[in-house]
């Protein structure tokens, strides 16, 4: 009796941990990552290709500037490799296009999310990544009334995560990520200087990128962490986002359908800093550039690490009706506008940079205008979409955002 429930036991227990072999392989066998073949990859991408070049982890690199700054970063001879989860925001057709642009260019676009703790355990694993450019986030204001639980899946957990990573990593890298005007909430001082008051957001966006703030200072405090965040100001040009005003403007007005021009309180139209796609690139660069190395290592700080924040913008804030008014020009199309107050959901009346920091310390100088930007923007939607778009990418969830 006694053998046969000895036997009986090694018999199930067997069997259990021949279940859980068979579970782990398959797994293993399935992910989307992993294996021989897909380091070697990714230790392509990663690899300079000029003296003194340097390697970079971009996060979300399918994404509008992520896909600039990977090129920009390849073109001058550095390594990079992309990660992003291609998620269905807006429409996923035009991240997989930037995926194959970047991709022709020899930049490897990993899928996957930056809450993968495993994941990017095995990317730095693979590769001494020396800099993350970390643009993978939740962005749009208004989105937040019907998901909220995207902005803290993306912009609070997944940043953690990728902090933990970065804490790890051996060595660990210099961190250069994108904050946003949006931490100036209900700021009325102009223009917003970085020593402004930002603990008034106006939206869970501008809430979470604040905390983005505190929580890189807090990795920067403890594990010695190179922290440089940017506060973008509205960036716009080719390659953009669906979600964004002057984008499904643009589609509107070429599909003849009319557009909503949000107004602020007493009559007041709502002003952007707008700011060109290649600015920023070249902000982000210059800040990738400029960023001194970490100087924590096996998790534990030795010695205190750099902490920069720098506006990103274009110091001329434009109003929304001027944008429609140059937009019209461009296309050679009048456009239907509905003028509506705007609803108290997120938007701030206006957005105006003081840039003399990035100026002096990264040597940032915008030179594209909105008139001359918005040129290259409605070149780049008509040779992508044609004149006669069915969908012309249209944002799924998002309502438009400024
Ligand atoms: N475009 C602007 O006007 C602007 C202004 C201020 C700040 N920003 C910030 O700049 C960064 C880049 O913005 P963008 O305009 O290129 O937006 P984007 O949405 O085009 O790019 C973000 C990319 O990140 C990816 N992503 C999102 N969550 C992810 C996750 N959990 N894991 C992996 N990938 C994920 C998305 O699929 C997307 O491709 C964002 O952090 C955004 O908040 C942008
Ligand atoms: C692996 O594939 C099986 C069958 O296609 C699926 O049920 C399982 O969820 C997959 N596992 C992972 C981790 O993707
Ligand atoms: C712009 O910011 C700098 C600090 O970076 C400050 O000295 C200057 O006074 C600000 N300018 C204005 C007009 O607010």
């Amino acid at each position: 009796m006694f053998l046969w429930a000895l036997f009986l036991i090694a018999l199930t227990a067997s069997y259990l941990s021949f279940q859980s072999f068979v579970d782990t392989s398959s797994r293993y066998f399935n992910a989307s990552w992993g294996g021989m073949h897909w380091e070697k990859q990714i230790r392509a991408s990663a690899t300079p290709r000029r003296r003194g070049g340097v390697s970079v982890l971009v996060t979300g690199a399918a994404g509008f500037v992520g896909t600039h700054v990977s090129l920009t970063l390849r073109k001058r001879g550095d390594g990079v490799v992309g990660l992003d989860n291609f998620n269905s925001y807006y429409d996923p057709s035009l991240k997989k296009a930037r995926k194959a642009l970047l991709t022709s260019h020899g930049v490897f676009v990993v899928e996957g999310d930056i809450n993968d703790a495993r994941l990017l355990a095995k990317l730095f694993d693979v590769v001494p990544f020396t800099h993350v450019m970390h643009l993978a986030a939740q962005a749009g204001v208004r989105y937040a009334i019907e998901n909220p639980a995207s902005y803290v899946h993306s912009n609070i957990a997944g940043l953690v995560t990728l902090l933990e990573a970065c804490k790890s990593a051996d060595p660990q890298p210099a961190i250069v990520w994108a904050s946003s005007s949006s931490v100036y909430g209900l700021n009325e001082k102009a223009p917003f200087s970085e020593a402004d008051r930002t603990d008034r957001p106006a939206s869970l966006y501008a809430a979470t990128k604040k905390a983005g703030e505190e929580i890189t200072h807090t990795y920067n405090h403890i594990y010695g962490l190179s922290i440089t965040g940017l506060r973008f100001f509205t960036v716009y040009g080719p390659w953009g986002r669906p979600d964004m005003a002057y984008f499904s403007f643009t589609r509107n007005i070429l599909q003849g359908k009319p557009i909503t021009v949000y107004r602020g309180k007493n009559h007041v139209d709502l002003a952007r800093d707008f700011t060109y796609i290649d600015d920023i690139v070249k902000g982000c660069v210059a800040s990738l550039d400029t960023a001194q190395k970490s100087t924590g290592s096996g998790g534990r700080k030795r010695g205190p690490a750099q902490y920069r924040i720098f506006n990103l913008g274009n110091t001329s804030p434009v109003t929304v009706p001027a944008l429609v008014g140059i937009l019209e020009r461009h296309l050679k199309v009048k456009a239907k506008r509905h003028v509506v107050e705007m609803p108290g959901n997120g938007d701030v009346p206006f957005t105006h940079a003081n840039i003399s920091s990035a100026r002096t310390e990264l040597g940032y100088n915008p030179t594209t205008n909105l008139e001359a930007g918005l040129k290259k923007f409605v070149k780049w939607y008509l040779s992508y979409y044609g004149y006669n778009p069915r969908s012309g990418g249209g944002a799924t969830k998002a309502s438009k955002s400024l």
